[in-house]
C-alpha cells in the first residue's frame, strides 16, 4: 500500500477541493454547513454505486484559503485543516477540533484510514451488532453474513450498515463510509491504541463526515443522506406471531383461535418456509394449504393478517416456473465462465437472482402479485438475503463465490464488490413490486440483511438469536444500535429463535418485546411450542399483561413511527442518544428510552428480582405505582416477574387507547393521559393508520402541553378527525384542587396513585392544579 504523503497540486471547482497525489486523488465537497463528503480513489479507480445515498440538495460551495503549511476548507460551521505533506486533515466545527486524519493508505483494491483516537472517546452504532453499546476496542467487519451464534465476539452478522458516531466529552460527530464491498473497522482491538482505522476494500473510500455536536442532529442527517423509512401501516405495530412453520391451514387455524379465546391480542400470524410446494418461493403446497385465499380471508374476518416468507434462493428444477424464465431471461448471477452460480439452501441447489439489475428487480417484484397479494396475503418476509448459501465459496463463507458477476450489462462487477448490498436490493425489488402492485396500501416488508439505507425498504429483525437470557441484553444493544444508524422499525425474535426458553425467560422478554418498534415471538423448527399460552398460567397470564400494554400504548408507539419517518429519530433509542452530556449514559447498555420520555430497564438474568436504575437529571415517575423519584443517579429498582421497571419522564404526557384484540377490533373513543408533573410537551399524532391519505393532510396532531401546575390539551389540528370523544386524564403529581378551563371540577382515583379525570371535549381545554 502506498500512503498518500504529498499533494503534488491541488485546485478547487464549484463544489469540490481536488487535492492530487502520486496515482491518487482525493476530494473534499461539502453536502451541508455538517456535512462532508470524502472520497479518495487511486487514478482510473471506480467502485459501483451503493444505492444507499439519495442526498438531493445542492452542495455547499467550499471557501479554500492557502497559507504555509496548507490550506483551509470552510463550509458552514466546518473546517478542515489540511497539512500538504505529509498529508494531515484536522476536522473542527466551530473551534472543536473532532477528528484527525493521521494518514491515508491506498492499493489498488482497497483503502485504509487512520484516524486518532483520543483515549476517552466513545463509539456508537455500525448497524446490527453484538456487544455493549459502546464499540471502542472492537473489530468491526462489514460483510452480510448468515450467522446463527450470535456470541460476543461473533461478527459479522446479516446487516452491514458502516456508520458509526463518535463522542467525545459529551460532544459528538460521524462517519459514514459508503462501501458495497468488505469494510473493516478497527477501534482499537489492539489496546492500547492511539488511532482506529478503517480499512474498504474497495479501490475507493467514499466517506461521509458528520461535525454533530449532538448525536440526534446527526442521526437525524444521516437519515436525509440514505433516506428515512415511510410510516408502517399501524396494524403491523400490533403483536406478531410466528414459527418455523405453522402448518397446515388447521395449525394455524388453531394458533389464531387461542389467540382470541384467550384474549391475547395479535395482528399478524407468520408462514414461514414450510408453506411451500418444496421450498419453492411464490408456491403453495397445495396439500398443507389446499386454499391460501379462503385461510386468509377467514383469518381476515377475526382481525389477523398473513406474512409470507420468501427467500432468494430460487429451486434448480426445469420444471418450475421461476427458475425457466428466471434462466431464459438472463437474470440469475453467473459465473465468470456463464454458467450458472448454484448454491444449496433450503430448495437444494439453488439459483440466485442478480438484484443489483433493475430488470431483475422488476421482475421479482412482479411475482408476488398473484403468488401472495391477490390472495390477500399482507406482508413480506425477504429471508436468508445475505444471500446464504450453505454450499460455501472459496474463501470458506457460507455465502456466493467473490467471483460471480452481478450488475447490469456492460457494468458488471464481481460478487464481492457488491456482497453487502443483496438483501438491500433484494428489499428493494420487493418494495418497488409492492408500490406497483398495491398502491393504496403502505408496505410491510421485513429483512434479514441490509445495508445503509435499507430502512426506506424494510423493517429488520435481528436474525437467529437464542433464547438466552445475554439475547435480551442484546435485544437492547442491537435495537439500539440500529436505530443510531438510520434503521427505527426494528425488533428481535422475543423468546428467542434457537434453544428452548423457559417461562420465566419468556415473561422477561415479551415485556421489552411490547416496548419495541416490531414485535414479534418466533422460534426455530424443533423447539417447544413459543406461543404465549405455552408456558403455564402465570407466563401467560404476563404475556397477556405487556401484549395489551402494547395495544394500549400504540398511540404513543405510533407517533413515535411518524417521528422516526419524518426525521430518522428512532423510536427504541440508548440513553446516550437523549443524554449525551451525562457521562454516566455513555456505557448504559441495559436500559432504553422509548421515545424521550419512557425509559425501560427490563430484568435480563435469571432469579433475579431487582436491578439498578440509572434515571439521567431531571424528575421520573415510576409508570406502576406512581411514585416521582429525583433523577441524576441510580435507583433499586422491585421487579417481581411480572414487573418491567418502566419510568416516565416528569412533563410527559402518554398517551394510551382501549384495550383491543386487534388493531383494528375498536375505535378509540376516549383518548387517555397520563400526565405526569413537570415541564415538558408531547404532540400526539393519529391518521387513518392504512393509506396514503396521510401524505395529502389527512392526519391530526393534539398538543399537549405540561407544566407542574397545569395541562393544555390542544384541539386536534389537520384534516384527519380522530376518533375520540373524550379524554381521560390520570394526573400524577398535581396537588391542590382541580378546574377545567377556571371552573371547580372534581376528580376520582385513578391508576397508580394518580388523579383521574374525564373531560368529555376533544381537546381544547386548560386543566390547573391549585398546589
Ligand atoms: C432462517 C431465519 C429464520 C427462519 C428460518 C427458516 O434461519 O432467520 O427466522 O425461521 O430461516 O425459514
Amino acid at each position: 500500500m502506498s500512503q498518500l504523503e504529498r499533494v503534488t497540486d491541488w485546485h478547487t471547482t464549484a463544489h469540490d477541493l481536488v487535492l492530487r497525489f502520486r496515482g491518487a486523488t482525493l476530494t473534499l465537497t461539502p453536502l451541508a454547513g455538517d456535512l462532508i463528503r470524502l472520497r479518495v480513489a487511486s487514478d482510473g479507480a471506480t467502485a459501483p454505486s451503493t444505492g444507499a445515498v439519495v442526498w438531493d440538495r445542492e452542495p455547499v460551495a467550499p471557501q479554500v484559503t492557502e497559507h504555509a503549511g496548507g490550506l483551509t476548507l470552510a463550509a458552514g460551521r466546518v473546517r478542515v485543516e489540511i497539512a500538504l505533506a505529509p498529508l494531515r486533515l484536522s476536522w473542527y466545527e466551530g473551534d472543536r477540533l473532532f477528528a484527525q486524519d493521521e494518514a491515508i493508505l491506498a492499493a489498488p483494491d482497497r483503502v485504509v484510514l487512520r484516524r486518532a483516537m483520543p483515549p476517552d472517546e466513545h463509539y456508537y452504532g455500525f448497524g446490527e451488532k453484538t456487544g455493549y453499546l459502546d464499540k471502542r476496542g472492537r473489530r468491526l467487519e462489514m460483510w452480510a453474513t448468515d450467522e446463527g451464534n450470535h456470541t460476543p465476539s461473533a461478527d459479522p452478522l446479516y446487516q452491514s450498515i458502516p456508520f458509526f458516531l463518535a463522542l467525545r466529552d459529551g460532544r459528538a460527530h460521524g462517519l459514514f463510509v459508503d462501501c458495497g464491498a468488505r469494510s473493516v473497522f478497527d477501534m482499537g482491538s489492539l489496546d492500547p491504541a492511539d488511532a482506529y482505522t478503517v480499512e474498504v476494500f474497495s479501490p475507493v473510500l467514499d466517506a461521509y463526515v458528520f461535525a454533530g455536536p449532538r448525536m440526534a442532529d446527526i442521526v437525524r442527517r444521516y437519515a436525509e443522506l440514505t433516506g428515512r423509512m415511510e410510516l408502517p401501516p399501524l396494524w403491523s405495530l400490533g403483536f406478531h406471531q410466528c414459527r418455523w412453520s405453522y402448518f397446515p391451514e388447521a395449525k394455524v387455524r388453531e394458533v389464531a383461535r387461542n389467540f382470541r379465546e384467550r384474549e391475547i391480542p395479535c395482528d399478524a400470524i407468520w408462514l414461514d418456509i414450510d408453506y411451500m410446494d418444496g421450498y419453492r418461493v411464490f408456491t403453495w403446497d397445495r396439500e398443507r394449504f389446499p386454499d391460501p385465499e379462503g385461510l386468509v380471508a377467514d383469518l381476515g374476518r377475526d382481525g389477523f393478517r398473513v406474512v409470507t416468507i420468501v427467500d432468494p434462493g430460487v429451486k434448480q428444477d426445469e420444471q418450475y416456473a421461476v427458475y425457466r424464465e428466471g434462466v431464459e431471461k438472463g437474470y440469475f448471477i453467473t459465473q465468470p465462465d456463464g454458467s450458472l452460480t448454484v448454491g444449496e439452501v433450503w430448495p437444494g441447489a439453488s439459483v440466485f437472482p442478480d438484484f443489483q439489475r433493475a430488470s431483475v428487480r422488476a421482475w421479482w417484484g412482479d411475482l408476488y402479485r398473484e403468488a401472495y397479494y391477490d390472495k390477500g396475503v399482507a406482508g413480506v418476509w425477504n429471508d436468508m438475503n445475505e444471500p446464504a448459501n450453505w454450499l460455501g465459496n472459496a474463501a470458506g463463507e457460507k455465502t456466493l463465490p467473490h467471483d460471480a458477476l452481478q450488475g447490469e450489462s456492460g457494468e458488471r462487477v464481481p460478487h464481492a464488490a457488491v456482497h453487502n448490498l443483496y438483501g438491500f436490493n433484494m428489499a428493494r425489488a420487493t418494495y418497488e413490486g409492492w408500490k406497483r402492485h398495491r398502491p393504496g396500501l403502505r408496505p410491510f416488508i421485513l429483512t434479514r440483511s441490509g445495508y445503509a439505507g435499507i430502512q426506506r425498504y424494510a423493517a429488520v429483525w435481528m436474525g437467529d438469536n437464542h433464547s438466552w437470557w445475554e439475547h435480551i441484553l442484546a435485544h437492547m444493544t442491537m435495537c439500539a444500535g440500529m436505530g443510531l444508524s438510520g434503521v427505527p422499525f426494528v425488533g428481535t425474535d422475543v423468546g428467542g429463535f434457537n434453544a428452548n426458553p423457559n417461562g420465566e425467560l419468556v415473561a422477561r422478554w415479551i415485556a421489552i418485546g411490547a416496548l419495541t418498534p416490531f414485535f414479534r415471538m418466533h422460534t426455530a423448527w424443533g423447539t417447544r411450542d413459543q406461543e404465549p399460552w405455552s408456558f403455564g398460567p402465570e407466563v401467560e397470564a404476563i404475556c397477556r399483561k405487556y401484549i395489551r400494554l402494547r395495544y394500549r400504548l400504540l398511540p404513543y408507539v405510533y407517533t413515535l413511527m411518524e417521528e422516526a419517518a419524518r426525521t430518522g429519530l428512532p423510536a427504541m433509542r440508548p440513553l446516550v442518544l437523549e443524554h449525551q452530556e451525562d457521562p454516566e449514559t455513555w456505557h448504559i447498555s441495559d436500559q432504553v428510552l422509548i421515545g424521550r420520555d419512557l425509559l425501560a430497564a427490563p430484568v435480563y438474568q435469571p432469579g433475579v428480582t431487582r436491578r439498578l436504575v440509572y434515571l439521567p437529571a431531571g424528575a421520573w415517575y415510576d409508570f406502576w405505582t406512581g411514585e416521582r423519584l429525583a433523577g441524576g443517579r441510580y435507583v433499586v429498582a422491585e421487579a417481581p416477574l411480572d414487573v418491567i421497571p418502566l419510568y416516565v419522564r416528569a412533563g410527559a404526557a402518554l398517551p394510551m387507547g382501549p384495550e383491543m384484540s386487534h388493531t383494528g377490533a375498536v375505535p378509540m373513543e376516549t383518548l387517555t393521559l397520563h400526565v405526569y408533573a413537570g415541564e415538558g410537551d408531547f404532540t400526539l399524532y393519529e391518521d387513518e393508520g392504512e393509506g396514503y391519505g396521510y401524505q395529502r393532510g389527512v392526519f391530526a396532531r393534539t398538543r399537549i402541553t405540561v407544566q407542574p401546575d397545569r395541562v393544555t390539551v390542544s384541539l386536534p389540528e389537520g384534516g384527519y378527525t380522530p376518533t375520540w370523544r373524550r379524554v381521560e386524564l390520570l394526573l400524577h403529581g398535581f396537588a391542590g384542587d382541580l378546574a377545567l378551563d377556571g371552573t371547580p371540577v372534581r376528580d376520582a382515583s385513578g391508576v397508580a396513585g394518580a388523579r383521574r379525570l374525564v373531560v368529555e371535549r376533544q381537546g381544547g381545554f386548560t386543566v390547573t392544579a391549585s398546589r
